[in-house]
């Protein structure tokens, strides 16, 4: 196994009585760190052709001093940090000199960073109120013990890493709301460290005045509503038990709160997850919540496993697909011509997995590989299946295997109504979500030539290549 920091590791790096620090510069974080330098080609590139280096490191705070020598990510971070010099010029000057700090030990390459973190996600509970199919904490699949972050806890985080802390966002697993202290959690980090502040939540519960008030006062800077839906009926499809009524309610009154406490922040964004119930419906949701004084709607399409696969939406791009996909079967053959009747051929496809750095934006790595083998008519209807192959080994980025699989032409009687063999391939993945996922590749089409039959037109080839 890598060297990963990674909290879905097996080495889980958390302890919640060691300090931040010491964790920060750990031998398991500076391995994971020199991992990363000796990889990189390029400042600031993290090396994800390295086939054993995923895109997550990326985004891990881990990277941070090799992030910030990408000339992109360190202005839009400074320029931020200027804009709110004038307010705040004590604790941005700290912030600065450490953001300085950090640049400078990526620069030198050095593991042991004398720097602290600039950015931090920090769960205020893995506890939640509803229950999304696909959440780990929704689905009672988190597997880390439940809980709410206590203050002290939170206090001294802050204390260890707050001044140099630049942006923070106080949820990751659970629902921030729910724990009775968030109000506090924010105001600390904003006012006393001057640490931008974000925060996802489902809005779901009921929520007083006094407490909107208290979320305007506290100097959160974004609030994002994770909402799907505007209609009842559809919005409870994903977010279980949720209700939405309650939500845009919220919603209103602290839109409402926000002018009377003439107040810019928090921004509000409404955030919709596309499923196939709502993928027609981003106009109405966008017109309706910015209607109601949103600031921002975004959408963007939502993880999936199989078993609720039939919420996926009909627009591949919405899917996760792109239409520059490369295919992850690069190759099928079959070893025989002429098929009639009771012929035995070998199939062979050459698979690649680059599934997961074009589609996802995290992965660790395939659990596996089932390829589906269909026959199919001229007009690609299937007509009789092969079975599958399954290969069970993990694949990492860009590694490509062979997978062979013996086909007996006796089990179809109309042979002349087939054209091609209908490869479909699905990758399984463990996920940001600590979940399996799967993604399921378009469809490649061989053809195939049988004996003493009409001729068909046909092309082999994945047709969305
Ligand atoms: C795990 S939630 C925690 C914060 C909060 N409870 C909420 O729902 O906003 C963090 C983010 O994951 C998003 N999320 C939930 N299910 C998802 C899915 N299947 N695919 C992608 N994002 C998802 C939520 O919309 C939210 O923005
Ligand atoms: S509201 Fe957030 S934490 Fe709760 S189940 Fe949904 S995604 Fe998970």
């Amino acid at each position: 196994m890598e060297p990963c920091s990674c909290a879905i590791s097996e080495m889980e790096p958390q302890g919640n009585d060691a300090s931040i620090l010491s964790i920060w510069n750990n031998a398991l974080f500076q391995k994971t760190r020199q991992y990363l330098i000796d990889g990189m080609k390029a400042p600031g590139k993290i090396p994800t052709d390295d086939p054993s280096i995923f895109d997550c490191c990326a985004s891990c705070p881990v990277a941070e001093p090799q992030r910030f020598q990408s000339s992109e990510d360190y202005y839009a971070i400074l320029k931020n940090m200027l804009r709110r010099f004038k307010r705040r010029p004590g604790q941005m000057i700290r912030k600065l000199l450490n953001l300085n700090r950090l640049v400078n030990a990526g620069a030198k390459g050095v593991s042991a960073v004398d720097a602290k973190p600039v950015i931090a996600n920090i769960d205020a509970t893995n506890l939640c109120n509803i229950r999304c199919l696909e959440c780990s904490v929704g689905s009672d699949e988190h597997p880390h013990p439940r809980g709410f972050m206590p203050f002290l806890v939170y206090e001294k985080i802050l204390g260890e890493i707050g001044h140099g802390l630049y942006y923070a966002e106080l949820f990751r697993y659970g629902e921030p709301l729910l724990n009775p202290d968030i109000l506090k959690m924010i105001r600390l980090a904003e006012k006393k460290y001057g640490i931008m502040t974000a925060i996802s939540s489902n809005f779901a519960m009921p929520l007083t005045d006094e407490f909107l008030r208290g979320v305007v006062e506290s100097g959160l800077s974004e609030l994002v509503v994770a909402a799907d839906d505007i209609d009842q009926d559809l919005y409870e499809k994903y977010r279980v038990s949720g209700n939405v009524h309650t939500v845009i309610d919220n919603v209103e009154r602290l839109v409402k709160i926000r002018k009377e406490m003439n107040s810019h922040h928090p921004s509000i964004r409404w955030q919709t997850l596309i499923f196939s119930f709502n993928e027609d419906r981003k106009e109405i949701i966008e017109k309706f919540v910015m209607d109601l004084g949103v600031d921002k709607f975004s959408y963007r399409p939502a993880y999936l496993s199989p078993k609720n696969y039939d919420l996926r939406p009909k627009e591949t791009e919405l899917r996760g697909h792109h239409s520059d996909k490369k295919s992850q079967i690069q190759k099928a053959e079959l070893d025989c011509q002429d098929i009639e009747l009771g012929t035995e051929c070998k199939l062979t496809v050459d698979v690649i997995q680059n599934a997961f750095r074009e589609e996802m934006p995290a992965s660790s790595e395939t659990g596996g590989i089932r390829v589906g083998i269909k026959l199919a008519d001229k007009n690609k209807s299937e007509v009789a299946d092969f079975g599958r192959i399954f290969f069970d080994k993990a694949l990492q980025p860009d590694e490509t295997v062979r997978l062979t699989k013996g086909l007996r032409f006796d089990e179809v009687e109309e042979l002349d109504r087939v054209a091609y063999l209908k490869i479909d391939l699905v990758f399984e993945n463990r996920f940001w979500f600590e979940q399996n996922l799967e993604i399921q590749s378009n469809p490649y089409y061989l053809a195939v030539k049988f004996k003493e039959l009409a001729e068909v037109e046909v092309s082999a080839g994945n047709p969305s290549n």
